[in-house]
């Protein structure tokens, strides 16, 4: 135990030298803050194990540092001191997440006690953490993140198949990760060390893709100047991914077809017979069967690459994975872009949940990066969020319409609108009015009404008042 640190805060400085001064006896690292600001300034600086704080301080209460600390520093144990032994706060604080609670006058024993088992816990709780954390990993496969149970299934489809040579045929929308997966189905096999080629069969005319994947001799067509090796060569030994199989022309399909079957091709304007052992894995972000029934796609082809069919799920579909997907790409782009940054503040973290993602997660994660470049505090906030997913259009009061009246359906977007000018106007009122066209006692009346002059810690900060 000897090596935990615990910041006291109380403004009295009695009291804080003295539990200071007892706790270093006990072998602990001890500093100390006369406020919650300066609490913050030290927590910001330091790793702490424990928190012990005073509830009645000038400023904001020990309470609201109770509450900022449970957010940003959930790994780290709270005990609240009370001042009159006011049963009534000492009981708030346990609700509110505190460990335990001391009340003046401090008792030595009492606080031995209290520290050592708050700090036994909290060491169990973080431990607990990194295990469902190293757990989470395993599940994760290196860098692709999902806990929903449909992504858990395509894990262990991955798993299952990897080291076999069977086709793969991925399908699911556009950026849920068919890309990343059938790199994953690569490097988790007995192939990983031999080459893993890529191409994209709507990417080329018919005529330049049968050359990029089947190669071509010298001076078979107009601008053929030498021989050229084709992706089913380069990746010989290894995998070819074929991504978007679902725009591949007939004639490709064709061509395709003999390849799968018999492993053999011929390059264009060659008469050689090439044969080649390559692991085909194959993505579509079409339902192939429909395109079958529609005549758009050969049905040998289909049931030659439909051997083993991973669909991956879009994102709103398991938008449980909102959050860690989030909080993985904050990281990834933190670093790239040089920022710090230590997560999402809850109400910008619920507008992720809330939105549909018909982009997947290339749509989160553009997302993500945008708010790590645009934002300027150390929490992503609503305000650093793209307008569609920060104010989405409230279709929901006319679909939800439950018997209110028009003043009370009114409610909810008068007080986004009124949000929303606030921060245009830097939270200045008289600014805001005359945005908004109404004089600034109808705009307080509002703010009060709405409790957007309580509720946000920024505003608080922000308001200027002429
Ligand atoms: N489960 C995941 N975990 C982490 N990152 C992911 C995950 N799924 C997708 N991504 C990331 O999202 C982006 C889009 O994924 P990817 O390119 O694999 O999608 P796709 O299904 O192949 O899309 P398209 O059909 O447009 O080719 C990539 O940057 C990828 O790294
Ligand atoms: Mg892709």
């Amino acid at each position: 135990m000897d090596n935990k640190s615990i910041l006291v805060v109380d403004d009295e400085m009695i009291i804080r030298d003295s539990l200071c001064e007892f706790l270093k006896l006990e072998g602990y690292h001890c500093n100390s803050a006369d406020s919650f600001k300066n609490a913050l300034v030290q927590l910001e600086q330091h790793p702490y194990n424990m928190v012990i704080t005073d509830v009645n301080m000038p400023e904001a209460d020990g309470f609201e540092l109770l509450r900022v600390v449970r957010k940003r520093y959930p790994d780290i144990a709270i005990v609240v001191i009370t001042g009159y032994g006011t049963i009534e706060s000492a009981i708030g604080a346990i609700k509110a997440g505190a460990f335990n609670y001391l009340t003046k006058p401090i008792v030595d024993d009492e606080i031995r006690v209290i520290v050592s088992k708050a700090l036994e816990q909290q060491a169990l709780l973080s431990e607990n953490k990194q295990l469902k954390q190293k757990l989470s990993n395993r599940y994760g496969m290196e860098n692709i993140i999902g806990t929903d149970y449909k992504m858990l299934k395509v894990f262990d489809m991955v798993e299952a198949v990897a080291q076999s040579k069977a086709t793969v045929l991925l399908s699911g929308q556009s950026g849920t990760g068919k890309s990343i997966i059938a790199r994953a189905i690569h490097q988790r096999s007995d192939r990983m060390t031999k080459p893993f080629v890529e191409l994209s069969c709507g990417s080329l005319p018919e005529t330049l893709l049968e050359s990029e994947l089947f190669g071509h001799v010298k001076g078979s067509f107009t601008g053929a100047a030498s021989d050229k090796q084709g992706k089913f060569l380069s990746a010989d030994g290894g995998t070819l991914f074929l991504d978007e199989i679902n725009s591949a022309t007939p004639g490709l399909q064709m061509k395709l077809l003999r390849v799968i079957q018999e492993r053999q091709f011929e390059p264009v304007g060659s008469n050689e017979t090439k044969t080649v052992d390559v692991r085909l894995v194959l993505a579509t972000n079409r339902d192939l069967q429909q395109q079958v029934r529609e005549g758009k796609f050969r049905e040998d082809l289909y049931y030659r690459i439909n051997v083993v069919n991973i669909d991956l799920p879009s994102l709103a579909q398991r938008i449980t994975d909102v959050p860690v997907l989030a909080e993985h790409f904050l990281q990834n782009m933190s670093l790239v872009h040089g920022r710090e940054k230590h997560g999402f503040t809850e109400k910008a973290m619920a507008k992720l949940e809330d939105y549909h993602w018909p982009g997947n997660v290339r749509e989160l994660e553009n997302v993500v990066e945008r708010a790590v470049v645009l934002s300027t505090g150390y929490y992503i906030d609503i305000i650093d969020l793209p307008p569609h997913i920060a104010q989405p259009a409230n279709g929901t009061i006319i679909n939800d319409y439950s018997a209110m009246t028009l003043k009370q359906a009114l409610e909810e977007p008068e007080k986004r609108i009124i949000e929303a000018a606030l921060k245009k106007n830097n939270f200045n009122r008289q600014a805001t009015a005359d945005t908004l066209g109404i004089n600034r006692t109808t705009l307080y009346k509002k703010m009060k009404s709405y409790q957007l002059d309580m509720d946000n810690e920024f505003a608080k900060s922000q308001i200027i008042d002429y």
